[in-house]
């Protein structure tokens, strides 16, 4: 039995560090863990254009130790009324590395995005020629769309049109988690790929009704069936470079969460790596955990994997329950129940 494990440093290729005292609460355990992140823009309000992009990655810089070398990837967040020469010049300015669609209302703070895919085509072709990746929260807002089966009908009946209209654009389906997601982006060729998080590989979507309702295992894309977890596992562990890692590590304070309409997204970033590993290991494939953790990423973002190596051993432990964030405000933190087999060495 292996003991310890050492890989090139992660990246995070999806997170939401948000801003302000919570914003200081998220950003260490993304910038310990990970090298890079790709840093969400569903600010309120929403980071739409290059300079707002530049303006919050001052302020995430701000808040790093001197000697952090941690860099935020900044995305901007697309609308209906976006402009190509905006974002084409933030991405040759090395200011955005990816623009993110959120579906107009598919989740938090997403009222201001796109309403329908092709009044953004000219945004999309104009990616598709700087090669600049386009990040998808993959879900119809249709209310009459049973909740679970989002996703696939996003598929069918919007990301399969636009995957052959625009063959070149590179695309990251963000969160997958179903089944019919991981066949479609095995299938789609070297210009589609997915992030899969830690909390989709781990429940299904019987863990938000566990002996009664469970505010922090609700997040969007809701968990699924157990067959799409074990899907996803496979996928995940497959070895296939379309796959790679994104935590979608999404914070809010335990008194948004436990709500009567509490708020999507759980905090995985300080137990992240050591989750996926558990993952990995109860899957028989911690050799292929380096590729999805920290190769498959950079090599779809055109960028150099990363030389730092860090070291997980086995010592069972308990992640910590919460992380303060002002005041009496907190954050919990998921996996908090589990006993992990693995821990990061400092
Ligand atoms: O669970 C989620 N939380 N899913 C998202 O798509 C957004 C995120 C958030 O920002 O809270
Ligand atoms: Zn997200």
């Amino acid at each position: 039995m292996n003991q310890s494990i050492t890989l090139r440093k992660p990246d995070d290729w999806h997170v939401h560090l948000r801003d302000g005292d919570m914003l200081a609460m998220a950003l260490p355990a993304t910038a310990e863990n990970f090298r890079r992140a790709i840093v969400m823009p569903n600010l309120t309000p929403a980071v739409t254009t290059t300079a707002l992009a530049l303006a919050y990655r001052e302020r995430i810089q701000q808040l790093l130790p001197e000697n952090s070398n941690f860099e935020p990837l900044m995305t901007c967040f697309l609308t209906d009324a976006t402009d190509p020469d905006n974002i084409a010049q933030g991405f040759a300015d090395g200011v955005l590395a990816a623009a993110k669609m959120y579906p107009a209302n598919s989740t938090t703070n997403s009222a201001t995005g796109v309403s329908d895919v092709s009044k953004i085509y000219p945004v999309l072709e104009r990616m598709q020629t700087i090669g600049m990746p386009l990040l998808i929260h993959g879900e119809v807002t249709d209310k009459h769309v049973d909740i679970f089966d989002r996703e696939k009908i996003f598929i069918d009946n919007i990301l399969t049109k636009l995957r052959a209209d625009l063959p070149e654009l590179r695309i990251v389906l963000e969160h997958i988690t179903t089944e019919d997601a991981a066949q479609f982006v095995s299938g789609a060729g070297a210009n589609t790929a997915a992030t899969i998080t830690p909390h989709h590989l781990i429940i299904n979507r019987n863990a938000m009704f566990n002996g009664g309702i469970r505010p922090h295992m609700y997040c969007l894309p809701v968990a699924k069936r157990e067959r799409h977890r074990l899907a996803l596992r496979q996928a995940a562990t497959s070895g296939e470079t379309c796959f790679f890692l994104g935590t979608d590590s999404a914070p809010h304070l335990r008194q948004e969460k436990e709500s009567a309409c509490g708020c999507a997204g759980v905090f995985s970033s300080p137990v992240a790596i050591e989750l996926y590993a558990q993952v990995f290991e109860e899957e028989q494939s911690l050799e292929k955990l380096e590729g999805f953790a920290s190769i498959h990423g950079p090599n779809f973002y055109n960028r150099p994997v990363n030389e730092e190596i860090i070291s997980l051993v086995r010592s069972p432990w308990q992640p910590p329950e919460s992380f303060m964030v002002s005041g009496n405000d907190h954050v919990c933190v998921f996996g908090s129940g589990l006993e992990l087999n693995w821990r990061q060495e400092e």
